[in-house]
């Protein structure tokens, strides 16, 4: 069995996959372009891609021996997971090891923005810390404040419960209602719009679809207060980024944090970054030593069971591609 990573992963998956497989790993930090990949992955049985790597019915019909593609990530708006299953090629990710760290961050970066973390750590830095300053850096509290989490989802959830623990009032939107959780959660669900209007920080928990790429826009910054703080931890896509910028300079909102942007990576003359009410991180939110560990774990295990043919466990489409014999 030949399996090839598109980049160095944890340990903890390599050692799974090497057990099983003759492993190439390829060697660069930054991801093989579409024909690197494909020169690279040549002959592969099954390939453990990242979000960094598009792959579509393009990819796979110039790679026509894998069976089996397994995203070390939770999202996969990167596959065409109908263009997979047509061809009979099996695609996993990795939810719910990241989920807990991901909440986190979200709040890591709630927490920063609010209390203006960065632009006090950076004076600090520059030398200009000359005394204790009743007017210095002044920010909004977070214990207290409304939440609005758009996508109540796993990673929605575990922020929710966080926010409990800060006195949070939360709404929270979603396509439907989830009753189930609100006791549990303390939550209310409103309207996007509403959830917009009344929110103090809105975080961002949804996947990249047709139906989500651009749904924060300049008509949906409006609505939001001008005290107000936008999170986002989902994907760069859910916002658009030139509309979020001109809310941000104009003071339509207060701030943001971002650990995803459209584009990603964002490059490093971007007018985001000359805002000082902004806070960017590289797409950082699973990124704990014990949560990578758990996803190339998970990744593996995925690609080893779908390469032997059980069913593997976190798969998007086994139940369709299973008993069709691949071409
Ligand atoms: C990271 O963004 C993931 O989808 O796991």
């Amino acid at each position: 069995m030949r399996i090839a990573v598109t980049r160095r992963i944890p340990a903890a998956g390599l050692e799974l996959l090497g057990r099983e497989a003759d492993v190439v790993v390829w060697p660069e930090a930054s991801p093989p372009n579409r024909d690197e990949l494909i020169a690279f992955a040549a002959g592969a049985d099954g390939l453990l891609t990242l979000l960094t790597e598009r792959v579509d019915g393009e990819l796979l019909d110039a790679l026509p021996s894998v069976r089996a593609v397994s995203n070390m990530a939770v999202g996969y708006d990167n596959i065409d997971v109908e263009a997979a299953t047509a061809r009979g090629v099996i695609v996993c990710i990795t939810p719910d090891v990241l989920t807990e760290t991901t909440a986190d961050f979200a709040f890591a970066l709630m927490l920063a923005v609010a209390r203006k973390v960065k632009l006090a750590a950076d004076s600090v830095l520059r030398g200009e810390w000359r005394t204790w300053e009743p007017l210095g850096f002044l920010g909004q509290d977070v214990h207290g404040a409304t939440l609005g989490i758009v996508g109540m989802g796993r990673i929605g959830q575990a922020v929710a419960r966080r926010a409990r623990g800060f006195a949070m009032t939360i709404l929270y939107t979603d396509q439907e209602r989830r009753p189930e959780l609100e006791e549990e959660l303390g939550a209310r669900f409103v309207s996007l719009e509403q959830l917009l209007r009344e929110s103090d920080i809105v975080t961002l928990h949804v996947p990249l679809t047709k139906e989500t790429r651009k749904m924060i826009g300049a008509n949906q910054l409006r609505l939001m207060k001008r005290s107000a703080i936008l999170i986002n931890t989902a994907r760069g896509g859910v916002v658009d980024t030139e509309a979020l910028a001109d809310a941000l300079e104009s003071g339509t909102i207060w701030a943001a944090g971002l650990d995803v942007t459209d584009p990603e990576p964002l490059p490093a003359d971007h007018r985001l970054l000359c805002l000082p009410n902004v806070l960017v991180t590289p797409h950082i939110a699973s990124a704990s030593e014990a949560t990578r560990a758990r996803m190339a774990r998970l990744a593996a295990e995925n690609l080893l069971a779908a390469l032997r043919g059980e069913q593997p466990p976190r798969s998007l489409n086994w139940e369709a591609v299973r008993g069709r014999a691949h071409p």
